[in-house]
Formats: C-alpha cells, sequence, structure tokens
C-alpha cells in the first residue's frame, strides 16, 4: 500500500440486509469504525435500506455507497435509481460496473463509462469494477481484457481532478472462497497502475486500487500488503460486522 493513498475498505453488501438488519449491521460497523481513524470503510446496502442505513451512520466515520445508478437524472425509467436520488439519500460513493451487473444484466463498456460519468456529475465517487472471468485468465487474456474494461473510462476519470476508485475482482474470485494471492492480485494493480500514469501521472498517483473477490479477515493483511492494492471490496465477509472490521483492522498502517 502506498503512503500517499489512505486504505479504503467498502462492504458490498449485494442484495442482503435490505431492511432492519441493515441498520443493525450499520451500526456495528459505526463501531469498529471508530477505532480506525486512518482507514476509510464505505459500506454499500440494497437500495431499500439506504435511508434508514444513512441516519444510522450520520455524524461517523462510514460513508455510504449504492451499488448501482441509472446514468440519466429523472425519467420513464421503472425500477431505476439515478445519481441525485443517491446523493439525496446521503450517498457519497456508488459501485460501477460490479461484474454481477455486467454479467447477469448485460451492462457493456460503455454503459459502464456513462454511469461513471453520471455519478462524477453528481459528486458521487465511483468504485468501477473491473476484471476477467476464469476462461480468460485460462487462455493468458487477463490484462488485455483489464485494460480493455479501463480503457473504455479511462478519459472520464481522467477529466476530473476527483479521487475515483478502481476495483479489481477477477470473476472466479467472486464468492467462490478462491482468492487471487497476492503475486496475481499484485501483477495486475500495478498493470492498471502503470495504465493510469501512462494517461496522466497525477491520476495514477490519487486513483485508489481495491482488490476484490473472496477477501475475508485471513488473507486481507497479505493483499493489502502489496504496493499497488490501496484496499478492498468485500461481499461476502462484509456482511458480517466482526469479519469486516477485521480487514479493515488489516488495512491499517503502522504509525
Ligand atoms: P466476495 O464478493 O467478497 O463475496 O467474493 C466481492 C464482490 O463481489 O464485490
Amino acid at each position: 500500500m502506498n503512503p500517499s493513498r489512505r486504505p479504503l475498505i467498502a462492504g458490498n453488501w449485494k442484495m442482503f440486509n435490505g431492511g432492519r438488519a441493515g441498520v443493525e449491521l450499520a451500526e456495528a460497523c459505526v463501531a469498529f469504525a471508530r477505532d480506525l481513524p486512518g482507514v476509510d470503510v464505505v459500506i454499500a446496502p440494497p437500495y431499500t435500506a439506504l435511508a434508514a442505513v444513512a441516519d444510522t451512520i450520520d455524524g461517523s466515520p462510514v460513508a455510504l455507497a449504492a451499488q448501482n445508478l441509472y446514468p440519466k437524472d429523472q425519467g420513464p425509467f421503472t425500477g431505476e435509481i439515478s445519481g441525485p436520488m443517491l446523493e439525496e439519500c446521503g450517498c457519497t460513493w456508488v459501485i460501477v460496473g460490479h461484474s454481477e451487473r455486467r454479467q447477469i444484466f448485460g451492462e457493456t463498456d460503455a454503459f459502464v463509462a456513462e454511469k461513471t460519468s453520471a455519478a462524477l456529475a453528481h459528486d458521487l465517487l465511483p468504485i468501477v469494477c473491473v476484471g476477467e472471468t476464469l476462461q480468460q485468465r485460462e487462455a493468458g487474456e487477463t490484462l488485455r481484457v483489464v485494460k480493455q474494461q479501463i480503457d473504455a473510462f479511462l478519459d472520464v476519470i481522467a477529466r476530473t481532478p476527483k479521487a475515483v476508485a478502481i476495483a479489481y475482482e477477477p470473476v472466479w474470485a467472486i464468492g467462490t472462497g478462491k482468492t487471487a494471492g497476492p503475486t496475481e492480485a499484485e501483477e495486475v494493480h500495478a498493470a492498471i497502475r502503470s495504465w493510469l500514469e501512462k494517461k496522466d501521472a497525477d491520476l495514477a498517483k490519487r486513483t485508489r486500487i481495491l482488490y476484490g473477490g473472496s477477501v475475508k479477515a485471513d488473507n486481507a493483511a497479505a493483499l493489502l500488503a502489496c504496493p499497488n492494492v490501496d484496499g478492498a471490496l468485500v461481499g461476502g465477509a462484509s456482511l458480517d460486522a466482526g469479519s469486516f472490521g477485521a480487514i479493515a483492522r488489516a488495512a491499517r498502517r503502522p504509525s
């Protein structure tokens, strides 16, 4: 982890804890985050829990993210939620282009770029997700695939001085218990950093590159020790405040 970037640990609750349970989990996250002043803790509940969780974390160090947004401000888009709505709910972050959105809902690179742009237009910092499938990794296409995904939104994030986050999440590691080892993760993170650097040196310095895919309390420290891993996007383990807190503690830097 590079000392110029504060570690960021984000919990993606996916389609879990959309009601009362979400408020309880958020309370528990506030409790551990108060003891971690050097770590940015972000939680991404389902839409139905956003307003209640926003109340719970108000005045605490925990920040609120949505898991998705629609790139238009308002209009006849049944079932969709816009950037201004998320902002009004208290979100300061939004996850964009998660592999489940790309794979299950057919989101393209161009649509992910459009969403990234809409997020930035509304004071929502995007956590833009990229990552290869198992088939692509086995075919030796990991870096080509990830570069193509990043190229689609590179201009968008280079146009703003805001510090966005990119999450490298190998699809084969999400929810499977398989993690990229620190060496595999660092190889891709370093490549991403070099592409950002080529575009703009300051962009490479300010962008936090998170690792995601079966991050747990027992593998977090090794991943977070990699020089280009600036944090983690955590799914399953973020549903338990004990393990999410342990991951966040693993991100602390020696003072
Ligand atoms: P996981 O999910 O930690 O359960 O593998 C990560 C993610 O999908 O963001």
